[in-house]
């Protein structure tokens, strides 16, 4: 009894930082499909999402509504606080979006729909798309950093991390990924600098795709201990 008890401790430790390879799996097919009995209010399909550099920017990062409320979702942008409107779509890189849905659709995410788009000259393709259980592409999850966020910044963690997990990445390769957005039909050329942040910004995702292959290989193991 002890045994079950610690290596279900052990697996809701790991399951914090990467679900077990079971939840992910899923993702995919739970994705489009509504909670209980409620559907999303706010439809989102692959053609709902642009170019960043298309977006409205305030401060670092870019925010659209897609619901009509441009007006209310750029206030609470600004005041860097406050609660989003449903619609509200908020983006600091091209591949990672949380989307704005009905109010008490799930409480849990605060009504934040996580999505990892994949993108390219062609526009953006849902990868993945959900709630608690949505991973980026290096299978770190959406929610567990977003929900150390401070309250008042309803889920965003904002320039100085707002309590959320840290992103390894400086100002300048945030800057460059938004600038070289593959979408975009009128992108500028790429700087010199810009190419030198990308390069960094390999070199770190390279490292944090290392890292969590090692931590799934420990939240698998732990259950058999
Ligand atoms: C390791 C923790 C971590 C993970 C995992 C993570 N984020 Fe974030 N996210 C952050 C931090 C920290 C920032 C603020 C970075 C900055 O501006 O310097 C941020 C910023 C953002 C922003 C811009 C608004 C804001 O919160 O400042 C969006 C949108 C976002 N993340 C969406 C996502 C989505 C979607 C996923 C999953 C596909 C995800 N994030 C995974 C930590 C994380």
């Amino acid at each position: 009894m002890t045994d079950i008890l610690q290596g279900l401790r052990i697996l809701a430790v790991g399951a914090a930082l990467v679900l077990p390879a079971a939840a992910q799996a899923q993702t995919s097919t739970r994705a489009a499909e509504p909670e209980g009995e409620k559907a999303p209010a706010v439809t989102v399909t692959d053609g709902s999402f642009k170019c960043l550099l298309d977006m409205k920017k305030v401060r670092h990062f870019y925010v659209d509504n897609l619901s009509g409320r441009l007006d209310e979702t750029v206030k609470v942008a600004e005041a860097g606080e406050g609660e989003y409107p449903e619609g509200s779509v908020v983006q600091l890189v091209p591949n990672e979006v949380m989307i704005k849905q009905q109010k008490g659709f799930s409480p849990i995410t605060r009504d934040w729909e996580f999505f990892w788009i994949d993108v390219d000259g062609d526009g953006s393709k849902i990868f993945r798309r959900g709630f608690v259980e949505v991973n980026n592409r290096f299978e770190m999850n959406c929610f567990a950093c977003h929900v150390k966020a401070d309250a008042k910044n309803d889920f965003t963690c904002g320039a100085d991390g707002g309590g959320c997990d840290p992103i390894p990445l400086t100002r300048e390769m945030f800057g460059a990924l938004q600038r070289t957005d593959p979408r975009c039909k009128n992108a500028p050329p790429v700087s010199a600098a810009d190419q030198a942040a990308l390069k960094m910004v390999g070199e770190v995702v390279a490292a944090m795709k290392e890292a969590n292959a090692s931590n799934r290989t420990m939240s698998e193991d732990a259950p058999k201990k």
